[in-house]
């Protein structure tokens, strides 16, 4: 281990604390990165002394990567220390855009419904390589810049193979992995080609614990590993240690963990205040017009954020409720996401279109009924939870859902949250929330009915309880939570 580096905890993510741009002078930008990992993982501060490995995710990452050598400037990452993987185009275009959001994502999410059918041909195979090579890459560079027994916290299904690829590289290691999404349960699992199956779950449980944003989740997994590959499953009742299940396979144990990522309350409420979003509040006000109700939405443009059955749940409540009429407003932020991939591009027009749909039929010339924003704005985000009356929070499928945690938070007058039950934020918010089944227009359309009309004492008292619920772990919490779970025991 001459090589061996010097890092005490390192993290590992697809998505990085950093993103650059380039202008035409050649000069780079680095700006945050996006998504609820990065959200939750920035809350780790440069203080904590962690090494952040990424994936350089377009030409301009790629390009500081090169120029920075092993790490980034500290000047650009807020501190914060930042090897950026150069991973060749061709490779990550497989890796992430291939294998990880069109094959594990659908898989997780259960999105796999004619007419998007999984098609597991040569060049899933190809893709598969890639994957593989990517996750080498990541596995390489923890192996060399990890310390002598440092921790590493492996995160989501974009490195799933990365763990066991480490430990074979580095057993002094304590290795954690963690899934920001839903794990699909075995009989949708068993879809993928059956090396794949198995692959996945051994590259993860080559970690000493595998975490998950819901115990849900953890059981899916821990049912998906005894049902593949006949691993052993211990519940940890009679465990001496840590108590947790584990997972017994090839004479390793993994033990399972559930860490349920809260809203950043501290510095949502700072941020929420500041001019700009002030600014985006008096815009959206403009829009929205006098002594309207507002049911508001933030999501990236997501096939399993489910905005299309959103918007049909909104035209139901129209069409249903023709009081509402002139005196509802639906605020869709949907951000673009993955747009490189055709399916997503095609749910945005979707998106775009059925809006426009409603204000075509509705519409009046002084009320327009859907009001969709599609640059992505955080201050935006942020006015939008601070005036709306209702969020709708419902997709098909979902790891945990931040925006359902958020809102309550930043919420000025209380806001009611309309809720699918098919969201990890569900298991802690159900209490307060009014839950509906994601696929259940009619239903959603009642529940938005019941949010609008529901009385401001009720809702401000269950928006004081859902902001309590929504940071009973926040990020920084989180993240030691995953580092001390993974001390070895006393
Ligand atoms: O849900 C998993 C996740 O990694 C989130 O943490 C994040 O918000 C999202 O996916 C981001 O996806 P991408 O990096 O592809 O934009």
């Amino acid at each position: 281990m001459a090589d061996q580096g010097s890092a005490q905890v390192l993290v590992a993510s697809n998505r990085g604390p950093v993103a650059y741009t380039a202008a035409s002078d050649g000069s780079l930008t680095a700006r945050r990165g996006g998504g609820g990992l990065v959200s939750g993982l920035s809350a780790i501060g440069p203080d904590a002394g962690a090494l952040w490995v990424c994936a350089a995710l377009g030409d301009a990452d790629r390009e500081a990567a090169r120029r920075a050598g092993p790490r980034l400037d500290p000047e650009e990452t807020g501190g914060q220390a930042v090897r950026m993987l150069d991973i060749p185009p061709g490779i990550f275009a497989d890796a992430y855009g291939g294998i990880s959001n069109s094959v594990l994502w659908f898989v997780h999410h259960l999105l796999y419904q004619t007419p998007i059918e999984p098609v597991f041909d040569a060049d899933f195979i190809r893709q598969w390589g890639a994957y593989e090579t990517y996750n080498v890459a990541f596995a390489d560079a923890l192996a060399q810049e990890a310390d002598d027994g440092a921790a590493v916290l492996v995160q989501d299904y974009h490195l799933d193979l990365v763990p066991a690829l480490l430990r074979e590289r580095r057993p002094d290691l304590r290795i954690g992995h963690f899934s920001h999404t839903p794990w699909a349960p075995p009989d949708y699992y068993r879809m993928l080609p059956d090396a794949t199956a198995a692959a996945v779950l051994r590259g993860v449980l080559g970690s000493d614990r595998a975490a998950f944003l819901t115990r849900r989740w953890a059981d899916a997994f821990t049912a998906c590993c005894a049902d593949v590959l006949g691993a052993e499953v211990r519940d940890g009742s009679g465990e001496a240690g840590s108590g947790e299940p584990s997972i017994v396979y090839q004479g390793r144990t993994t033990r399972i963990g559930v860490h349920g990522l809260g809203a950043d309350a501290d510095f949502l409420r700072e941020r929420a205040h500041r001019a700009d979003v002030t600014e985006r509040m008096a815009e959206l006000r403009e829009q929205v017009g006098e002594d309207r109700r507002t049911i508001v939405r933030v999501d990236r443009t997501e096939l399993s954020k489910n905005i299309v059955r959103g918007l049909h749940a909104f035209r139901q409540l129209l069409t249903d409720r023709p009081e509402w009429r002139e005196r509802v407003v639906h605020i869709a932020l949907a951000y673009p996401s993955r747009q490189d991939l055709a399916v997503y591009r095609d749910y945005t027009a979707t998106v775009a279109r059925v809006a426009e749909e409603i204000n075509a039929d509705f519409g009046t010339p002084g009320w327009t009924p859907v009001i969709l924003h599609v640059k992505d704005d955080f201050a935006r985000s942020l006015a939008a939870y601070r005036l709306g009356d209702v969020a709708l929070v419902n997709p098909v499928r979902d790891g945990m859902n931040l925006v359902a945690k958020e809102v309550p938070v930043v919420s000025d007058a209380g806001c009611a949250l309309v809720l699918s039950r098919e969201a990890g934020a569900a298991a802690e918010l159900s209490g307060d929330a009014l839950t509906i089944n994601p696929y259940d227009v009619s239903q959603t359309a009642r529940a938005l009915h019941e949010a609008l009309t529901m009385p401001p004492a009720d809702r401000a008292a269950r928006t004081t309880r859902l902001a309590t619920a929504a940071t009973a772990l926040p990020p920084a919490a989180w993240f030691l939570a995953q580092l001390n779970a993974l001390r070895p025991a006393a």
